[in-house]
């Protein structure tokens, strides 16, 4: 009996070592949500930061490593952080959205800790709750590779973060208001590199006294910018005035490498690019991000490529965006796209040993949006005619307590033959079963879709209806594998995923008035046979809502921020972990 639990004590602990530790170094975050005042568009309003900073700070890691981030919210109203294309291997709890977590409630403070495992590349966090991202919280993640796995390229002279999205004037509180009435967001005020609004490259244009986004940089020096489209609902245009843009990377996977003079990104996606500083003038050169696909006003976000040996601002007008009324070139662009499948990138040549065009399909979901209608005289909207409705507890926390009737495994895998409802339908995901997705968008708008806990292969993508021939012009062998997708208006995207991450995975319209509408679902990943080695269990500070509140014990609500030396805290959690595993069976 004795010497069983002290088995049971040793493999437990054995188990926490493999799983967190494992010699995998930590990285620590303390970071406080509240509002700053800005002045983005040359007024001032209420943004919100992160320590004080608008965007937030980058949160940088290396693959394998764990992440700790110690998160205070100073909002007055509850927040998540979530970590867009962050896969969160076996540990849903972590994902930061309303169907995995409890929000963090005004003045409480909660700590994610989770490990980037066989990941690298370029993504980025912001709230996920409440229609904050509209008013910023958002900041770029990047994951290097381990030493031992060489990068297919060679080392940049710099790296360089840039945050684009649309911008409103409005607050997030009133944006979320119009958006539940039936008020559309109508076009962003302007279009924000890294919280900084345009420079004045046309003075009937853009008023005076903006304060604009300077990148310097070195002559004949190459850098990588990682390009991050945050906004929330509209599709960038990117540029850089007389530079070619080698897409070497998108969400940690390494691309074929090819110059493009510009690139579409949509709302949620992330590139990275190698600029090289080739050119000879004597000026300043613009870098632009122009709203796509929109019948309004284009006001574009510019900030200001300085070569250290400038003479002066750019010159000319901004360079030439794409024809929008030629509906084929950003989807053959978007094919264009490729894997470099001989690069290695969280391991050693990922695609040689995942070919995933060869894989038998297990389950097929076909899953079609609508613009927004009325439900019950509510503006919803709609995927496969179910409106997501988020309840107050959690369902990760609802399968944890075997709690029945707050969700339903029943979502269906195709578009239903019946009025619209508002319902909390899930889908039942077979564990390592290997998933086909098609996205049918039959709103007037390009919508992008994300998947938590997955990186998905982009298989095909193409204008009108699907059909099962469809898949004949699929890409079988060197689709890229990302976690954000584009479906243009009145076309389909299909995905490929295979489901090896067990866990509640959210896919949702990264476009926050869709998904704040209700154009969400959650995919549920159970392995039949429970165990840590493929979920980690609920973490010991997870929040307690809904009907789970009970369980919850208060928290001082002004937490004081100690600002704990990591290391003296990992240190203490070995020794604690030491002492129970081997002393505590000794001594009972
Ligand atoms: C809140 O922050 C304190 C101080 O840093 C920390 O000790 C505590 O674990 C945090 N609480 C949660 C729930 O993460
Ligand atoms: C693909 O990656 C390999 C291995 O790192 C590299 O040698 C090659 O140049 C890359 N090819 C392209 C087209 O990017
Ligand atoms: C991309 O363009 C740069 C010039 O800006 C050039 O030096 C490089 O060879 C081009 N690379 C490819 C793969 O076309
Ligand atoms: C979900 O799928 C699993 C097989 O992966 C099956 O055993 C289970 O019965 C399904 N649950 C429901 C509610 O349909
Ligand atoms: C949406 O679906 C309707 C009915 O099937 C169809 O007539 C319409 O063309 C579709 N619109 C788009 C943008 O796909």
């Amino acid at each position: 009996m004795q010497s069983k639990s002290w088995w049971i004590f040793l493999n437990f602990f054995v188990g926490l070592f493999n799983f967190a530790f494992a010699g995998d170094p930590f990285v620590y975050y303390d970071w406080t949500i509240s509002y700053i005042t800005a002045s983005p568009l040359g007024v001032k309003q209420q943004v919100i930061a992160i320590n004080g900073h608008f965007p937030g700070p980058i949160l940088e890691a290396t693959t394998n490593w764990n992440v700790v981030v110690n998160v205070k919210n100073d909002l007055d109203e509850p927040v998540l952080l979530t970590w867009n294309g962050i896969q969160h291997r076996k540990n849903s709890w972590q994902d930061g959205v309303l169907g995995t977590n409890c929000p963090i409630p005004a003045g409480w403070n909660w700590t994610y800790e989770f490990q980037v495992k066989d990941q690298i590349g370029s993504f980025f966090y912001f709230p996920s709750t409440n229609f904050q991202r509209a008013a910023g919280g958002y900041g770029g993640i990047i994951i290097n590779n381990r030493d031992v796995i060489p990068v297919p390229f060679g080392t940049p002279d710099g790296d360089i973060t840039l945050a684009i999205g649309d911008w409103y004037a409005k607050s997030h509180k009133d944006l979320r208001k119009d958006v539940e009435n039936g008020v559309d967001l109508g076009s962003p005020d302007g279009i924000l590199f890294n919280g900084l609004g345009p420079y004045r490259y046309d003075s009937t244009i853009v008023s005076d006294g903006i304060t604009y986004q300077v990148i310097n940089v070195e002559p004949g020096k190459t850098y990588r910018f990682r390009v991050h489209n945050v906004g929330i609902s509209t599709s960038l245009n990117f540029r850089i005035q007389n530079h070619n843009l080698l897409l070497v990377e998108t969400e940690g996977s390494y691309t074929v490498q090819q110059n493009y003079t510009n690139m579409d990104i949509h709302v949620g996606q992330s590139f990275s690019f190698l600029v090289t500083m080739d050119q000879t003038g004597s000026n300043d050169y613009y870098i632009v991000a122009t709203p796509r696909f929109v019948n309004s006003k284009k006001a574009s976000g510019v900030a200001i490529l300085h070569y250290s040996n400038s003479q002066g601002p750019p010159s000319g007008p901004l360079p030439d965006l794409p024809d929008d009324s030629d509906p084929s070139f950003s989807m053959n662009q978007a094919r264009s796209i490729r894997m470099n499948v001989t690069a290695g990138a969280a391991r050693p040549n990922p695609q040689g040993s995942f070919k995933y065009g060869e894989i038998t399909v297990t389950d097929v979901y076909l899953l079609q949006n609508r613009p927004p209608e009325l439900i019950n005289g509510k503006r919803r909207t709609t995927l496969n005619g179910i409106s997501f409705f988020t309840p107050s507890t959690p369902l990760k926390l609802a399968q944890q307590y075997n709690i029945l009737g707050i969700y339903k495994l029943d979502f269906p895998n195709k578009p239903m033959n019946r009025p619209p409802v508002v319902d909390t339908s899930v889908i039942n995901g077979t564990y390592k079963g290997f998933i086909e997705i098609i996205l049918q968008n039959n709103d007037t708008t390009v919508q992008s879709y994300h998947l938590d806990g997955y990186a998905f292969f982009v298989a095909g993508m193409d204008y009108g209806v699907w059909t099962e021939n469809s898949r004949s012009v699929y890409n079988k062998w060197d689709g890229v594998a990302r976690s954000t997708t584009q479906v243009f208006p009145g076309a389909w995207t299909a995905i490929l995923v295979y489901l090896d991450n067990a866990g509640l995975w959210n896919l949702r319209a990264q476009n926050l008035d869709s998904w704040y509408l209700g154009q969400e679902v959650y995919l549920s990943v159970v392995n039949p046979e429970v165990s840590e080695k493929t979920e980690l269990p609920l973490p010991e500070n997870a929040i307690y809502c809904g009907v789970l509140s009970s369980l919850q014990k208060d928290q001082a609500q002004r937490v004081r921020f100690s600002g704990a030396p990591p290391v003296s805290m990992l240190i203490t959690t070995v020794f604690i972990a030491f002492i129970v595993a081997f002393v505590g069976p000794l001594m009972s």
